[in-house]
């Protein structure tokens, strides 16, 4: 009778422990960050085409959030059809730029507000910020590098600032400098798409935004100053000897002028192109 209610006990203790411990190994299990990526855009003649090439970039991508900001007195029909043809998450806001000086600057002020506002409701899961430019080309490698973010990742940038490649450059894991021709006395010689930060961040510092009152090409360092100096960045992408991310531009034709295109032979003015 003795070693029955013992081995009994002995049941109850294993069924027990085993029944608890399952919790507990969720607890630790590790989230996947969700990214957030930022993208200003604006009307010119290959904007549907550039969106187009993004939108369906990102439909690849698992747990992503795209903000999309219009440089627009309102929202288009055009960026509206597009983000509900598409199967993203997105969130869809515009402001129009008052101060030429800066490209996208208030774009992208605005969603790190609304960013702000978002992580602090139950709906805001942790996350890696990128701000990407409409017109850049992505790889799918550069969002697994962003998921590894702590608190600012980086990486190179190709066919940017006249380089083939512009990147930190790494010493014993740490970056200890930038390879980069144009502006090299940047503090963080980094172009927008060669860096991503820790979604918290943007709470610990709610201070931290992007400003036109700088020189130009200076964005990136003022951002990154609220929250890292060049020692603490994380070199991602191999130790920074990958390139995921190029900075293409489009052809030249910035604004939206049917009068510099031929004219065809019946109107088609209603196609939207
Ligand atoms: C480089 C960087 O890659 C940009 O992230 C940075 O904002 C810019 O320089 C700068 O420092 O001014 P670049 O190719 O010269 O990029 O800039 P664009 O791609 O023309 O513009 C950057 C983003 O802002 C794009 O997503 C674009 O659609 C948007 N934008 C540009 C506007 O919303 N309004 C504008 O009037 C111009
Ligand atoms: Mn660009």
């Amino acid at each position: 009778m003795y070693f029955i209610s013992l081995a009994l006990g002995l049941l109850a203790f294993v069924v027990l422990l085993l029944f608890n411990s399952k919790p507990a190994i969720q607890y630790h299990q590790k989230v996947v960050p969700t990214i957030y990526g930022i993208t200003p855009t604006y009307a010119r003649l290959a904007q549907k085409a550039d969106l187009t090439r993004l939108s369906q970039t990102l439909m690849l991508v698992k747990k992503f959030h795209w903000i999309v900001i219009e440089d627009s007195e309102n929202k288009t029909k055009l960026v509206e059809n597009l983000l509900k043809e598409s199967t993203l998450k997105y969130t869809h806001l515009n402001v129009k730029t008052k101060e030429i000086k800066g490209k996208g600057v208030e774009q992208r002020n605005l969603a790190l507000d609304w960013l702000r506002k978002y992580l602090k409701t139950p709906e805001g899961a942790p996350g890696v910020v990128y701000f990407m430019d409409d017109d850049n080309t992505y790889s799918l490698k550069v969002f697994e590098e962003i998921r590894k973010v702590k608190r600012v990742g980086v990486w190179p940038v190709g066919i940017v600032g006249g380089m083939r490649v512009e990147r930190p450059l790494v010493t014993d894991g740490k970056v200890s400098g930038f390879s980069a021709l144009w502006k090299p006395y940047r503090p963080f010689a980094l172009d927008m798409a060669g860096f991503a930060i820790n979604a918290s961040l943007f709470l610990d510092y709610p201070e931290a935004k992007f400003s036109w009152k700088i020189e130009a090409g200076f964005l990136e360092s003022e951002i990154l100053k609220y929250f890292v100096t060049v020692k603490d960045l994380e070199p991602l992408a191999d130790n920074c000897t990958k390139v995921y991310v190029w900075h293409t531009r489009t052809q030249n034709m910035t604004r939206l002028d049917i009068n510099i295109l031929r004219h065809p032979p019946i109107n088609d003015a209603d196609i939207e192109v």
